[in-house]
C-alpha cells in the first residue's frame, strides 16, 4: 500500500489510458474512499456523474457535435478555467507545462493541427474508459468549490493506490451548458469539471511529463517559529 506522500508524488495527470475497462465495483469502492474529504460545515457539496460505455460514447458525440457547430467559438464556461490576461508567475508556469508537454509528445510549436487535435483529446477522456463529471449547485460559494476540488483529488489519490489514473479536466467547462442539458440537471446545479479515470498506459510519452512545482519558500510564509 503507497503511503499518503507516495500517492501524491505518483499521482500526476494521465493523458493516454489502456482501453482495459473499470469495473463498477471498483469505482464505487474508490467513491465510498473518497467520500471521508473534508468540508465546511460537513456540507459535502459534491456530485459527479461518472459514464461508461454508451454513456461515454454519447458524451463524446455530444463534443463532437458541438465543437463542429458554427458557434463552436462561443465557449460556454472558459470563464471559470483562467482568470483573463494571466500574470507571473503563473502564466510562465502554465506555459511551461504545456511546452513540456508538447515537447514529450513531439509536437513543435508551428504544428497548429497537431496540437489543437492533442487538444481535442480531452472529449475523449484521453482513451480512459470512464468519464467523470464533477457538478456542484451553482448557489454554492468559492469555499464549497474548494471543498469540492479537495474531494477530486481525494479520488484521484485513492485511484492512485489501486493502480489508476486519472486527468483532471477543467477542458469540459467548454461544454458546461451543453452537458447540463444532456444530463438533464435541475437549474440549480452545474457542471464544473471532468475527469478521465482508467489504467495509465504507461508506455506512453505524454504519461511521463513530470510537472514542476514551486519549492515552500516560494509561497510559504512560516512566522512566529
Ligand atoms: C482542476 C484541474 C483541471 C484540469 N484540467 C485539465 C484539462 O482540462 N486538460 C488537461 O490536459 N489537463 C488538465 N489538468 C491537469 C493540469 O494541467 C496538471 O494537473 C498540472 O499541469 C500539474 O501536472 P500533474 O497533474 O501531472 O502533476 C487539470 C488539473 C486540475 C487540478
Amino acid at each position: 500500500m503507497v503511503t499518503v506522500t507516495e500517492a501524491l508524488r505518483q499521482r500526476i495527470s494521465i493523458r493516454e489510458f489502456q482501453s482495459r475497462p473499470v469495473p463498477q465495483a471498483l469505482l464505487e469502492e474508490l467513491l465510498d474512499r473518497a467520500r471521508w474529504s473534508p468540508s465546511g460545515g460537513n456540507l459535502q457539496p459534491w456530485k459527479l456523474i461518472a459514464v461508461a460505455g454508451a454513456e461515454r460514447a454519447a458524451v463524446m458525440e455530444l463534443a463532437r457535435t458541438v465543437r463542429a457547430a458554427p458557434d463552436a467559438a462561443s465557449e460556454e464556461g472558459s470563464d471559470l478555467v483562467y482568470p483573463p490576461n494571466l500574470w507571473e508567475p503563473y502564466r510562465s508556469r502554465r506555459y511551461k507545462v504545456g511546452e513540456d508537454m508538447y515537447e514529450l509528445l513531439g509536437i513543435p510549436r508551428t504544428d497548429r493541427a497537431a496540437r489543437l487535435a492533442q487538444v481535442a483529446r480531452n472529449f475523449e477522456f484521453f482513451g480512459a474508459p470512464v468519464g467523470i463529471f464533477f457538478v456542484i449547485d451553482r448557489r454554492m460559494g468559492r469555499a464549497q468549490w474548494a471543498h469540492l476540488g479537495m474531494f477530486m483529488l481525494s479520488l484521484a489519490l485513492v485511484a492512485v493506490e489501486r493502480g489508476l489514473g486519472t486527468c483532471m479536466q477543467e477542458f469540459w467547462a467548454t461544454l458546461r451548458d451543453s452537458l447540463h442539458r444532456h444530463f438533464g440537471l435541475p437549474d440549480t446545479d452545474l457542471v464544473y469539471c471532468g475527469m478521465s479515470l482508467g489504467f495509465p498506459d504507461t508506455t506512453a510519452p505524454v504519461n511521463h511529463l513530470r510537472s514542476d512545482r514551486a519549492a515552500p519558500a516560494d509561497f510559504a510564509s512560516l512566522r512566529g517559529f
